[in-house]
């Protein structure tokens, strides 16, 4: 049996009367990827603070490698390594000077300190640049050299805020493989991102909506939750057939929505569209349900549920989904 090694129960979070993360029951296993989704202020940075041990929860109970989050936080914070959008490097410092304060703070010494800088340098691909200025470095070599900060102690869980958001393609991938040899080798690792690309290649996917956990489960579990076919439409005039289709001149739709400058028609099982009628001279493809199909319907079987109304703007049926697909380019 893996073992468990972050577990929630009723993890909540208010500030003030505010409540930014409600009530999440959660597992994670050892080795797992586990990518944490969800809208701008849906409670993901709130709740990974929480998890290492940065912020203390309001009510509710968490364990993170068997250490309790309302008393164990400071040696919750020796044990695990985080890493956030800001790369909390020290852009003043070189390469090798940021390992050595990162070695200082994790308390390594001697020759194993020596061991794990150079490990790192090699990761990060910086061997030959130890003396350069952190803030000479482009967006990818930052990312790995902050990551290669965040795991010197070897954490056994790495939690990535934001990690791979603002640096090029290329450079995401790169990084990626990092993430998987790591967990290869046993770090759990718990990621939250805007790319849905990544999370894809997630064990575990868990979304966060208004504080409130709406999805936890592989992306192909997730993938089979969504009832009915799914086409693809590409269209002149998109937009005017989207209002058809909606005013329900296309039979039994589930749901409709642009998907890029395409629509996305959810249709019951029975329903099989075809070139004509509304959709004549149209490009009709059914399609596999994608990790924002199932985010666009999670979060409208959830629009009508008691979730903090008005807590995230701009949130309306369509749109939540698409709030997070648009974070990824921000
Ligand atoms: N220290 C704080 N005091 C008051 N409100 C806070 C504080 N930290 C976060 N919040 C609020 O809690 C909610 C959740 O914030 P959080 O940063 O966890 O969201 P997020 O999912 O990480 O969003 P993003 O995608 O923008 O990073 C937001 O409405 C935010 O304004
Ligand atoms: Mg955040």
């Amino acid at each position: 049996m893996p073992q468990v090694v972050v577990q929630t129960e009723h993890l909540t979070k208010k500030f003030g009367d505010f409540t930014a993360v409600d009530d999440i029951n959660m597992s994670i296993e050892e080795g797992e990827v586990y990518g944490f989704l969800g809208p701008n202020g849906a409670g993901k940075s709130t709740t990974i603070r929480m998890l290492c041990g940065l912020l203390a929860p309001t009510s509710g109970r968490g364990l993170v490698l068997g250490l309790d989050l309302a008393t164990g936080g400071r040696e919750l914070k020796k044990k695990i390594g985080y890493m956030s959008q800001k790369f909390s490097l020290y852009p003043e410092l070189s390469v090798l000077e940021n390992l050595e304060l990162y070695s200082g703070l994790y308390g390594l010494y001697g020759s194993e300190k020596k061991k794990r800088i150079d490990e790192m340098i090699a990761l990060a691909g910086l061997t030959g640049r130890e003396g350069e200025k952190t803030r000479d470095l482009s967006g990818g070599w930052r990312q790995r050299l902050a990551l290669g900060c965040a795991i010197l102690h070897r954490p056994r869980i790495l939690f990535l805020d934001e990690a791979t958001s603002g640096v090029d393609p290329k450079a995401r991938l790169l990084f990626w493989d990092i993430i998987y040899d790591l967990a290869a080798h046993g770090t759990t690792v718990m990621v939250t991102t805007h790319f849905m690309d990544e999370a894809e290649h997630c064990n575990k996917v868990a979304f966060i909506y208004y504080g409130k956990l709406i999805a936890d489960d592989s992306p192909d579990n997730l993938k089979k939750k969504i009832p009915g076919r799914l086409y693809e439409i590409s269209a002149e005039g998109a937009m005017e057939l989207l209002a058809k289709v909606q005013a329900g001149e296309a039979g039994p739709v589930i749901d409709s929505y642009f998907f890029g400058d395409k629509l996305h028609l959810l249709v019951a099982e029975e329903l099989e569209l075809k070139p004509e009628g509304i959709f004549a001279g149209a490009k009709i493809e059914r399609i596999e349900n994608s990790m924002e199909d199932v985010f666009v319907y999670l979060v409208k079987s959830h629009a009508g549920d008691d979730l903090g109304s008005g807590r995230i703007s701009g949130i309306g049926n369509a749109t939540a989904a698409s709030a997070v697909r648009k974070e990824g380019t921000k």
